[in-house]
């Protein structure tokens, strides 16, 4: 089935009313109105769903069956077709452990692999459900800070060597990180790979952003840059983000190593979690060759609503944006505007009526910073950008 016809990026939908969070949660949230306001926080999208997943929903119903079900096994030779044909990582369906989403499958292999107390690194500022499920868990997040550069963040292992109290056991991996947009380069993802040989540890690569890769760019996929790794390292992917799948509550977790596959899979049981069918029989018919061509059109449209919001910013005094090379996140840094963040916020939610996620919540180093979802139609970005340099006109 070709889609290409059936695409319009453009078309902007009335969300009021659908049960979305972005939309119904963010008067209480920030105390702007939906009415006038643009919701740019939760990490989901505004487009219409792709037409041939919409087929998916109605030929569930039209079949009528919502009892116990097969196809699990369907579902993760369609993960190992994708992971082999958009990412080249050839894997046995059997690795893929299917979670009720990335936060889930976080948590679960916290619970599966670690001990209450055991230390759990991340590379701040980053996405902030992370520090929160290691909390959750009972395990103590470390942050290690991630250095910024002229154009978005770097890691710094000699910083990070002196940091280790002895106690951690887990590295957790945004890859392609969240918030900056940045994708990790080869030699990166190899320093990272050997830092967890030399110290013992896990690593979750949450790849959850991986399809949404900027064209001219290249994302690997941390296993592929890591071949020696394989008995401490877990891949987690989705087609939650690239998709607008998150409500399917679908995740994947990929676990060469059988001992650690198995302790998951135990933990699992014992908590009695299965995939459901509407979750499993949607997302397999995303990685698909038409959800391949839906990928490869939506890409480049967000890479256009990057690079305008980026110009946009760029004519703002003191507002620095990360530049994004993949994801629908932008990170601005409001520091050089000499405002206290107070003053920011009055201005971001108060007068321009926009909701970004606070910084402060993505961990130190997002002291100064907002997170803005661009993915949306161009007229709402161009909307946001113009509202966003009207609040900081006196400074122009
Ligand atoms: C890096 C990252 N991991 C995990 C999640 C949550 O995934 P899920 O909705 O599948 O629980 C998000 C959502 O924004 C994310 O950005």
């Amino acid at each position: 089935m070709k889609v290409t016809s059936h695409m319009n990026f453009d078309r902007k939908i009335d969300w009021q009313g659908r049960s979305r969070s972005t939309w119904e949660s963010m008067e209480s949230a920030f105390g702007v109105s939906p009415a006038d306001g643009i919701p740019m926080w939760i990490a989901d999208m505004d487009f219409e769903p792709a037409p041939f997943l919409l087929d998916k929903v109605r030929d569930l119903a039209d079949k009528g069956h919502f009892g116990y079900f097969t196809g699990v096994d369907s579902y993760r030779r369609a993960v190992a077709w994708w992971l082999s044909t958009r990412h080249g990582w050839e894997i046995d369906p059997d690795w893929v452990v299917v979670t009720a989403g990335l936060g889930n499958g976080i948590a679960m292999t916290l619970h599966a692999l670690t001990e209450p107390g055991d230390e759990v690194i991340m590379f701040s500022p980053v996405y902030h459900e992370f520090r929160m499920k290691v909390k959750r868990a009972g395990r103590v997040p470390r942050e290690f800070p991630l250095v910024r550069s002229e154009t978005n963040y770097e890691l710094d292992f000699d910083s990070y060597e002196r940091m280790l109290s002895g106690r951690e056991r887990v590295v957790l991996f945004s890859s392609p990180h969240n918030p900056g947009g940045r994708i990790w380069t080869e030699a990166e993802l190899a320093g990272l790979a050997a830092f967890c040989e030399r110290h013992d540890l896990i690593l979750i690569s949450d790849e959850i952003h991986h399809d949404i890769i900027f064209p001219g760019q290249r994302h690997t996929i941390t296993p592929l840059a890591a071949p020696k790794l394989s008995n401490r390292l877990i891949t987690m992917t989705s087609a939650s983000k690239v998709f607008n799948l998150a409500g399917m509550r679908t995740g994947n977790v990929i676990i060469e190593d059988a001992d650690m596959r198995a302790r998951l899979s135990g933990f699992m049981d014992s908590i009695n979690l299965q995939p459901n069918l509407c979750g499993i029989k949607v997302c397999e018919a995303a990685f698909s060759p038409e959800g391949a061509e839906w990928v490869d059109q939506l890409c480049p449209y967000i890479a256009g609503n990057a690079r305008f919001f980026e110009d946009a910013v760029a004519r703002i005094p003191g507002v620095t944006a990360t530049h994004m090379q993949a994801t629908y996140l932008a990170w601005l840094d409001f520091s050089g505007t000499g405002m206290e963040m107070e003053e920011v916020r009055q201005r971001v939610y108060g007068t321009a009526k926009l909701c970004p996620t606070p910084g402060i919540d993505l961990g130190p180093g997002g002291e100064t910073c907002l997170r803005f979802n661009l993915g949306a139609p161009r007229s709402v970005i161009e909307e946001a950008a113009s509202r966003l340099a009207d609040a900081f006109s006196d400074l122009q």
